[in-house]
């Protein structure tokens, strides 16, 4: 495994739109492994592969609370189904737009289906952060970010202060 950099708005990868998955193999194993040990090492909570460059459709997210068991999750190829008419208002933050939080309104439910770490389908029922989160990666898939959800005004203050820190960084 291998802690891998993440990409930050607005570098332009960010908004490809990812490919499906043709197969779950060892390769895309090792892929979801890096992309949990990369996340775990931010810290984050969800992490999707294209902000560490991979355009494919793979999301990993470990939504276990401080002091409770690890509890990894791997999502190939998901698709959001039956999106509740109920909205949810949640503080999202990325790892991909570091140091920024604000609320996002979100189906409060949905379900989700996909294929796991072993290739094998499931669906799953999805409320409250689950859903949430599983909602801001599936964004990613689609080169969305959550702050694209807020004002112009609020997005483009947000891309500012990044270019401008990313600026000073490279001097
Ligand atoms: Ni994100």
């Amino acid at each position: 495994m291998a802690i891998r950099q993440i990409i930050t708005a607005p570098d332009p990868r960010l908004r490809q739109v990812s490919k499906p998955v043709p197969e779950v193999n060892d390769d895309l194993r090792a892929l979801m492994k890096d992309m949990l040990e990369t996340m775990y090492d931010a810290p984050g909570i969800g992490l999707a592969a294209i902000q560490i460059g991979e355009p494919v459709r793979v999301i990993v997210m470990d939504l276990a609370g401080e002091g409770e068991e690890p509890a990894p999750r791997y999502f190939v190829n998901p698709e959001i189904l039956d999106p509740s008419d109920d909205m949810n208002l949640h503080e999202e933050g990325c790892l991909s737009v570091p140091e920024f939080y604000d609320e996002v309104e979100r189906p409060a439910k949905c379900r989700v289906k996909y294929l796991d770490f072993d290739g094998k389908e499931q669906l799953l029922e999805a409320e409250g952060l689950l859903a949430t989160c599983i909602q801001h990666e599936m964004d990613h898939l689609e080169g969305v970010l959550f702050i694209d959800h807020l004002s112009r005004l609020k997005r483009e203050r947000v891309l500012k202060k990044l270019k401008k820190e990313q600026r000073l960084a490279a001097e």
